[in-house]
């Protein structure tokens, strides 16, 4: 893609309530305010995605629009002394895709504040196998270690909605640092494919949907990263080991739980929550070359799929209904 040639995008435009996606070319002089033009080469699917291209939950407030909340690519023009054309740099997060243009482009321009570095070891490509859900992925195994996680403790770390996209990279993450994972699925044919990520143990998602018999369980968890939320997320923390900690990263299940302070007072157990988007620069440049470190780049490929801009909206409907296993990479075609 060279200087000032326009771009492919795909574009959501509202009429009378619906949203309608189509791919349009558009010119440089549409893109929104921005430090720094990055030449798109990857975007990927998250749950977030598929609520903006189908309009749900009123994430975009104005039309056209372009989504995509995590991209990857070079940098073309910078007027940052942070970046210079060339520069290979990972963007997720920071409301890109509801309220500013994200990456279902060829080209994007942004704040330079919101982007970082490519670390050593790690493709554009696997950046975006990564992406947002990674990264949250790796904020939470974060907070749960600064939380006195530890793979000699007590008790399986519970990974719940594991085959999704957080919960998968979580699993492949986790057992390669060491810790015993239990997946949570509600998907059978799942199993082998969470079980090839490290899982030690399979947790049907019925099983964490029934109620603790009172406020505590026995003990049972060391940590959890929970993508579910709703009803689950009470029997989780009645099930934590003593010091134990949950962090909440997700909906998928609801958004109200029920839980009582009982295990907060005789078990000392924490509830952590986790916001990728606005999470802080100096965090991100830390956590994103952990991720290049500590994830298995074979297991990261294995759990990959890779779609174009015109599958995104059929794929966007897929995901609402928790029908994609793994992660979604989207090659923009730049
Ligand atoms: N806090 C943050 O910064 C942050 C960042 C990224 C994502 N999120 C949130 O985290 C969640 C997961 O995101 P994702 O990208 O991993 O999505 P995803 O790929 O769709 O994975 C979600 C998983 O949740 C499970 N699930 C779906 N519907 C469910 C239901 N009704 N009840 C119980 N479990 C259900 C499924 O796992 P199984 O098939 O294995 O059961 C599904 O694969 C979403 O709520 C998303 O909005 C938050």
């Amino acid at each position: 893609m060279t200087q000032d040639s326009g771009f492919t995008a795909l574009v959501l435009d509202e009429a009378d309530g619906k949203v309608t996606p189509s791919i349009k070319t558009l010119g440089d002089d549409s893109l929104p305010e921005g430090d720094v033009v990055v030449s798109v080469a990857y975007s990927d699917l998250n749950y977030k995605d598929g609520m903006v291209v189908k309009g749900i939950g009123r994430l975009v407030r104005t039309y056209p629009h372009v989504p995509g909340i995590d991209f990857s690519g070079v940098v073309e023009r910078s007027d940052s002394p942070r970046f210079k054309p060339g520069d290979e740099v990972i963007l997720t997060g920071w409301r890109v895709g509801e309220v500013h243009w994200g990456g279902y482009a060829t080209k994007a321009r942004v704040k330079s504040d919101w982007l970082v570095p490519l670390p050593k070891g790690m493709s554009l490509k696997q950046a975006m196998a990564i992406g947002t859900a990674g990264f949250t992925a790796m904020l939470a195994v974060m907070a749960l270690e600064e939380h006195g996680l530890k793979p000699d403790n007590k008790g399986e770390v519970l990974v719940s909605g594991a085959a999704g996209g957080v919960g998968s990279i979580a699993v492949a993450l986790l057992a390669n640092l060491g810790y015993r994972v239990a997946a949570s699925t509600g998907r059978a044919d799942t199993h082998d494919y969470l079980k090839g990520l490290g899982a030690t143990t399979i947790v049907d998602r019925s099983e964490l949907e029934t109620p603790a018999k009172g406020p505590m369980g026995p003990e049972r968890w060391s940590g959890a990263i929970d993508s579910v939320g709703g009803k689950s997320l009470g029997n989780v923390l009645a099930h934590l080991c003593y010091w134990g900690s949950c962090a909440s990263i997700g909906n998928a299940g609801g958004i109200g739980f029920e839980t009582t302070v009982i295990p907060f007072l005789l078990r000392g157990i924490n509830l952590l929550g986790i916001d990728s988007a606005t999470c802080p620069r100096e965090r991100r440049e830390i956590a994103w070359p952990r991720l290049a470190r500590e994830l298995p780049m074979d297991k990261l490929d294995g759990l990959t799929h890779v779609a174009k801009l015109t599958e995104v909206s059929s794929l966007a409907d897929k995901i609402l209904k928790g029908q994609i296993r793994g992660r979604t990479v989207i090659d923009t075609g730049a």
